[in-house]
This record gives C-alpha cells, sequence and structure tokens, in this order.
C-alpha cells in the first residue's frame, strides 16, 4: 500500500497530522473534502485539492466491474437466521449476506440482543440457519456481554467457550478507531472465516462528536466512508454487516428522521436493509422492515428471553 508520504505536497509532518486525525489512508483522503482536509492538515485550500486529487488517482476507489462478476457474487449470498422464524420470514430468510442491515429504535428495543444472536447463530451449519463462520463485532458502547453469549450458545447446544472464541471483540474508542477497526478486521478475516460484522453502535461515537449544524456535511462523509468499508468487507467475506442505530422519539438535527437511511443514498438501496424496533406488549418486540430493496414492507413479532431471540 501507498504512504500518505508518496502524496504530493505531503511531507513526515503533515502526514502525522493528517494520521493523527483518522486520514490513516488514501481512501479516506480521497473522500475527504478540500476544507476538511486544509483545516486538519493545516495547508492552504488548493493544496488540499492537489492532495485529494492525487489520492484519488492512487487510492483504490472501487472502479468497474463486469456484470457477470456482480451476478456470481450475488449468487453467492446467504441468509443468518435471527432465531425466530417470523423476523427470518420477514427478511426473506433471515439477514443477508454482502450487505447492510441497519437495526434502528429506541433504547431497550432489542438492537444489541440481536447483534448478541447473530454472533452465535452465525456458527451454526448452513443447514441451521448459520453460516459456519466467526464474527467480528466493534463494540462503541461497551455494549458486549459475554455471559449473555454462553446463555444463548448453551440455548444451541453450543460449547460456550468455543462459541466466544470465535467471537473478535474490539471496543472502538472514538470514531476514527472505530473506523480504523473495519481494517483490521479485514486481517482478522485473513486468518478466520469472518461470516459476519456487527457495529454496535454506528452512530454513537459520530453523534456524539459532530454537534452543531456546521459539522454534518463532514459527518455524513465519514459516515458514507465507513459504510462503504464495512460493505466491501461484507463484498469480500460473503459476510452479514449489522449496525445499530439508537433514535429517540423526538427529532435531533441530524439523525432524528428515522425514515432518512444513515449512509445516505451512496450506500445504495440494493444493499441496505433497515429495520426499526419496538418494545410491545408482554415483553413482545416488533420489527418493521423499511423501504427493502426487494422485499415487501412488513412487522414481525418476536420475543427476547433467556435463550434469547424466539418466536
Ligand atoms: P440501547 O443500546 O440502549 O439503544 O438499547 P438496545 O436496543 O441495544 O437494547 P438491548 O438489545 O440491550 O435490549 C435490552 C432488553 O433486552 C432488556 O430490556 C431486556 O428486555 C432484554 N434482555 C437483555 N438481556 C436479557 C436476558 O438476559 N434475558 C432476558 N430475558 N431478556 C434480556
Ligand atoms: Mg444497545
Amino acid at each position: 500500500m501507498t504512504d500518505l508520504e508518496d502524496l504530493p505536497g505531503v511531507g513526515p509532518t503533515t502526514a502525522q497530522k493528517l494520521r493523527d486525525a483518522g486520514f490513516s489512508d488514501l481512501m479516506a483522503i480521497a473522500v475527504s473534502s478540500p476544507s476538511e482536509l486544509a483545516a486538519v492538515a493545516e495547508v492552504g485550500d488548493s493544496t488540499a485539492v492537489k492532495i485529494i486529487n492525487s489520492a484519488r488517482q492512487m487510492a483504490d476507489v472501487g472502479g468497474f466491474e463486469r456484470g457477470d462478476v456482480i451476478l456470481e457474487r450475488m449468487k453467492d449470498r446467504r441468509k443468518l437466521t435471527t432465531g425466530s422464524k417470523s423476523f427470518d420470514e420477514l427478511l426473506g430468510g433471515g439477514f443477508e449476506s454482502q450487505a447492510i442491515t441497519e437495526l434502528f429504535g429506541e433504547f431497550g428495543s432489542g438492537k444489541t440482543q440481536i447483534a448478541h444472536q447473530l454472533c452465535v447463530n452465525v456458527q451454526l451449519p448452513e443447514d441451521q440457519g448459520g453460516l459456519a463462520g466467526h464474527s467480528v463485532f466493534i463494540d462503541t458502547e461497551n455494549t458486549f456481554r459475554p455471559e449473555r453469549i454462553v446463555q444463548m450458545a448453551s440455548a444451541h447446544g453450543m460449547e460456550p467457550e468455543e462459541a466466544l472464541k470465535n467471537i473478535h471483540v474490539a471496543l472502538a474508542y472514538n470514531s476514527n478507531h472505530q473506523m480504523m477497526l473495519v481494517e483490521k478486521a479485514e486481517e482478522i478475516a485473513k486468518e478466520n472465516p469472518v461470516r459476519l460484522i456487527v457495529v454496535d453502535s454506528l452512530t454513537g461515537h459520530f453523534r456524539a462528536e459532530y454537534v452543531g449544524r456546521g459539522t454534518l456535511a463532514d459527518r455524513q462523509q465519514k459516515l458514507n466512508t465507513h459504510m462503504h468499508r464495512l460493505l466491501k468487507f461484507g463484498r469480500l467475506n460473503n459476510a452479514v454487516i449489522c449496525v445499530t442505530n439508537q433514535v429517540s422519539a423526538k427529532p435531533d438535527a441530524f439523525f432524528g428522521d428515522p425514515t432518512r437511511p444513515i449512509g445516505g443514498h451512496i450506500v445504495g438501496h440494493t444493499a441496505m436493509f433497515r429495520l426499526y424496533l419496538r418494545k410491545s406488549k408482554g415483553g413482545k418486540r416488533i420489527a418493521r422492515l423499511i423501504d427493502s430493496p426487494h422485499l415487501p414492507e412488513g412487522e414481525a413479532v418476536f420475543m427476547v428471553n433467556e435463550d434469547g431471540i424466539q418466536d
């Protein structure tokens, strides 16, 4: 991979400033805005434009693929069971690999519980709705509970210690760290069959760090980059991508409108499932599928109990 220092106009000092601000690779620079880059690297606007243009030329920005290659890849898509029949049916069989599924809802609506359940279920063989794989759990709120995994794994007759070994957990200290952990996940996936990546919560750090109207564009751009890398990870590894997003009943400036995809429309409809979760009577939960690419809108009722997610 190319070093930041290979970019014209970037010496060791500027490179360090960029890295400190989280611009650790060419892609991050390639998709940044000149004003953002000028501010963090402490260079003029025209230099920033030059740096960005060079980064765009040097970075692997995705490029074109032939249709038959895409079709082949799409044939490989798999479904991961939630543990609830009705929930699976809502999703056409379960969480889809090579796509991002966003769980959004209020506190306590079950986002983290579902994420834990997927980390267990992904280890099941394919004939039981799993993907016979490991998971990566990017935890931003110290929300991962091994003892909960033990309960859920035991309910499937798995060896709890083994189940825990197949879940790779990292705590993200801030949004830049969170983004870098996706690159780390790529290293883990080289050595292990990772079929699920969770980010719980996708939006927490971004929400805390970027406050005020003037920061919205930068925020959205960072989130887009983050989502793109997650999607790339999912495609490379045929993995399910599950991200959570806490939304409150009262709207806020940026994240408040739950009908709007977090990553904006850049991620694209074909790669995004959005599930709105809410609590119901008697410990029941309701999941509603919103503007899905090829599935009808609908709702599923499920339970969160001792053994995990069930009908
Ligand atoms: P935030 O992260 O605060 O936005 O909430 P969340 O949507 O992630 O909620 P979470 O998935 O943590 O759901 C919490 C709820 O799950 C609790 O209120 C319980 O109803 C249920 N729950 C969590 N752990 C257990 C458990 O061990 N047994 C049972 N029966 N229910 C549990
Ligand atoms: Mg949670």
